[in-house]
């Protein structure tokens, strides 16, 4: 049989409202899988800070390396699981996280840190009671979010989860609103006879779904955090006959029963998904390498591995694309732009400071039609797209070739020796490696700035 790659099922607890029970819920969730399901594995961790997590879990004397904040920083998650007590393991908390919040690009990142995590078995990821922008990984690379309620607060709180999804495009149908702290001696006359009652009723009128299991409020439960150990003891070591003990076999039965049905969990359609985009990129990246011209744009000179290339070049068309030496530009520069006609030394002031502009620079070199017709537009914006200088020159015609000429002839000559209604673009290139600018994110990036100069002209 081939190695299978492991992919987590993952199960994230989610409310904005403190205090309802989540981290309870998350722990005391792990704690039963495993006893339900001893060969599954099952994992935690928290983003939260207040590491009840490591409370519970670390074993004494145990050595950590790494913790949450690593696994943000593309540490492979399954090199950071610490075998825990219950037979649970755990990715210690960090407190670092709110430094980390800023550079997590987008609420997508740990779906693919978990794609690639090669976490076997369940996953159970606790939350802040926030919707910063962990929590909304958490929730994108859920299979199951469960919501503990506890009263209409905080039910009136999760429609900001369910809004979240639908504006991901993600399925409703994976949230799961679950009563908690229910106080089982209030009862109401009348139709709905309890609490947990009525906020089903209530969830169920809003299009939430919700869970047929509950979580009764104990004093038991209430007391195994407090104690003269200072540990956090689980329900099923210390909750022995308890209503909740009986709930949370309920819960984990369930969520054992989804675990086994779920053919295909996020992590695996996100890869494959993740695959596909690469091979997307990848096909993009050589459909943009087979298009360049094989001439420097500004001489026409053959490139070839002595050339010293510094800008890339493209019509707004995107119809001819290339690459100019850096010499031949700065050169092109100097006599077309500046109207110096002397031959500059290498090591002149003036062919240095050219140069050195040019290279924050972008260029566009726009040939007018109609009434603009036989003049050139040459525009100078800074790398972020505000214009620095726009002239306005005459542009030569055939025969008399000029700089301005022989670039656009190379890369906008249209119909019968008249030039196609575009313009080019030169962008600085790392002369290292000039193709890294057809890269996806960097072509992206360029092709941002090109619009940006297109609206400005
Ligand atoms: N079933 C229960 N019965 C009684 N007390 C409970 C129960 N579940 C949780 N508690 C208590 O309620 C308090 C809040 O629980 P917990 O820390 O799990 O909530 P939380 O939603 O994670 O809070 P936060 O939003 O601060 O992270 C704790 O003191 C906990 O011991
Ligand atoms: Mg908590």
């Amino acid at each position: 049989m081939p190695a299978m790659k492991n992919y987590p099922y993952v199960i994230t607890v989610s409310s904005e409202k403190g205090g309802v029970g989540k981290t309870t819920l998350a722990t005391n969730l792990a704690i039963f899988l495993k006893a339900l399901d001893e060969n599954l594995p099952v994992s935690i961790f928290s983003f939260d800070n207040h590491f009840t997590i490591d409370k519970m879990f670390s074993i004494k004397g145990q050595k950590l390396t790494g913790s949450v904040a690593d696994l943000l920083l593309e540490t492979k998650a399954r090199d950071l699981l610490h075998t825990g007590q219950y037979g649970v393991n755990y990715i210690p908390s960090s407190t670092s996280l709110p430094e980390l919040r800023d550079s997590l690009k987008g609420p997508m990142v740990l779906a693919r840190l978990l794609a690639m995590s090669e976490i076997p078995g369940i996953l159970i990821i606790d939350t802040r009671p926030d919707l910063d922008v962990l929590t909304q990984n958490a929730l994108y690379a859920a299979d199951r979010v469960l919501v503990p309620i506890k009263d209409m607060a905080s039910m009136d709180n999760c429609r900001n989860i369910f809004e979240l999804f639908d504006k991901r495009g993600l399925d409703r149908k994976s949230l799961t609103l679950i009563p908690c702290l229910i106080d089982e001696r209030i009862k109401f006359e009348g139709m709905f006879k309890d609490q947990k009652t009525l906020l089903k009723a209530f969830a169920i009128n809003r299009g939430f779904r919700c869970s047929e299991t509950f979580i009764s409020k104990s004093p038991k439960v209430e007391s195994l955090n407090t104690n003269p150990d200072g540990k956090i003891y689980p329900i099923l070591t210390h909750g022995r006959g308890t209503d909740v003990y009986g709930q949370f076999t309920a819960l984990g039965q369930i969520a054992l029963k989804e675990f086994y049905e779920t053919e295909e969990p996020r992590a695996v359609l996100f890869d494959k998904w993740q695959k596909e985009e690469n091979q997307r990129k990848k096909e993009e990246y050589y459909g943009r390498m087979t298009g360049l011209k094989s001439v420097c744009l500004a001489c026409g000179k053959e490139l070839d591995q002595q050339s010293q290339v510094s800008y890339y070049c493209e019509s707004s068309d995107g119809a001819a694309s290339g690459f100019m030496e850096a010499d031949c530009f700065t050169g092109f520069l100097i006599s077309a732009v500046f109207k110096i006609d002397r031959e500059l030394p290498k090591d002149d002031p003036t062919r240095l400071m050219i140069h050195h502009t040019a290279r924050e620079s972008v260029f566009v070199l726009n040939p007018g039609d109609g009434e603009r017709a036989g003049t050139i537009d040459f525009h100078r914006f800074d790398l972020e797209g505000s214009e620095l200088l726009k002239k306005k020159y005459p542009l030569a015609r055939l025969p008399e070739r000029d700089g301005f000429s022989g670039i656009l002839e190379g890369t906008l000559a249209g119909y019968e020796g008249g030039l196609r209604d575009a313009f080019l673009m030169v962008h600085p290139v790392n002369g290292e490696n000039p193709a890294s600018i057809l890269v996806d994110e960097n072509y992206r990036e360029m092709l941002r700035l090109k619009k940006r100069i297109a609206a400005q002209l």
